[in-house]
């Protein structure tokens, strides 16, 4: 039962890809406005999150079909395949910062993605006199590609998780079965040694005895 359990549980950390330390982490976006959504879009490389390394990307948003300059338009992002999807996050629209930045927060433990948070603000004025074509884009409702600023933060997580606690659990049960056997085998033998020298001893007095009854007899 705990072999099959522990079986399961490597199967399921199986799902998780390995990288090394500036991989890219395989990427995509998708879309929605106009009560619409696109399909997934592989990002390029260049705008992929690299493993372990914190950076700034300018993500191209090709015109939108059939968009009307007063729909919201929100983005959706995936990490590691499908395996890390955050929410839909507004870029345009009522409400939306102008423009805006997306902060992705990336968790690693050792050499696996765990965990992907997002959050959408404005982007900083220090930024923005730097870079004031992409507030140019952003507020000019006819100009497409805009630009989408992405930047990924990394975090480590400590390296003792849950499966490593389970195999300390396993090992601790498998050492209490082996003592539980090794002491039972002992008992038993120990229980058997006892009925080999009852027999022994039922031989050694019933020779005795057959001796004594031999030894009455001769008398
Ligand atoms: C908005 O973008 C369009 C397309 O790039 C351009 O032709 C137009 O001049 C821009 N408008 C302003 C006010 O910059």
């Amino acid at each position: 039962m705990s072999l099959l359990l522990l079986g399961l549980l490597l199967l399921l950390s199986g799902a998780a890809a390995n990288f090394h330390e500036g991989d890219f982490v395989p990427s995509a976006r998708r879309a929605q406005f106009g009560g619409s959504r696109t399909h997934w879009h592989d990002l390029l490389g260049r705008h992929c999150p690299r493993f372990g390394e914190d950076h700034v990307v300018a993500i191209p948003l090709p015109e939108p079909k059939g968009f009307m300059t007063a729909d919201r338009y929100k983005i959706q992002f995936t990490f590691d395949g499908d395996r890390l999807v955050t929410p839909w996050l507004k870029l345009m629209g009522k409400g939306a910062p102008n423009p805006p930045i997306v902060h992705i927060f990336l968790k690693r433990r050792g050499e696996v993605l765990k965990k992907a948070k997002a959050e959408v603000h404005q982007v900083s004025q220090a930024y923005l006199y730097a870079h004031h074509q992409l507030l140019d884009e952003f507020r000019n409702a006819t100009h497409w590609p805009k630009h989408l600023l992405v930047q990924y933060s990394w975090q480590a997580e400590q390296e003792v998780d849950a499966l490593s606690g389970l195999y300390v659990v396993f090992a601790i049960c498998l050492l209490a079965f082996l003592v539980t056997a090794v002491s039972t085998l002992l008992s038993y033998e120990a229980k058997l040694k006892a009925f080999m020298a009852d027999i022994a001893g039922e031989d050694f007095t019933a020779s005795g005895s057959s001796a004594a009854a031999a030894a009455v007899k001769g008398d």
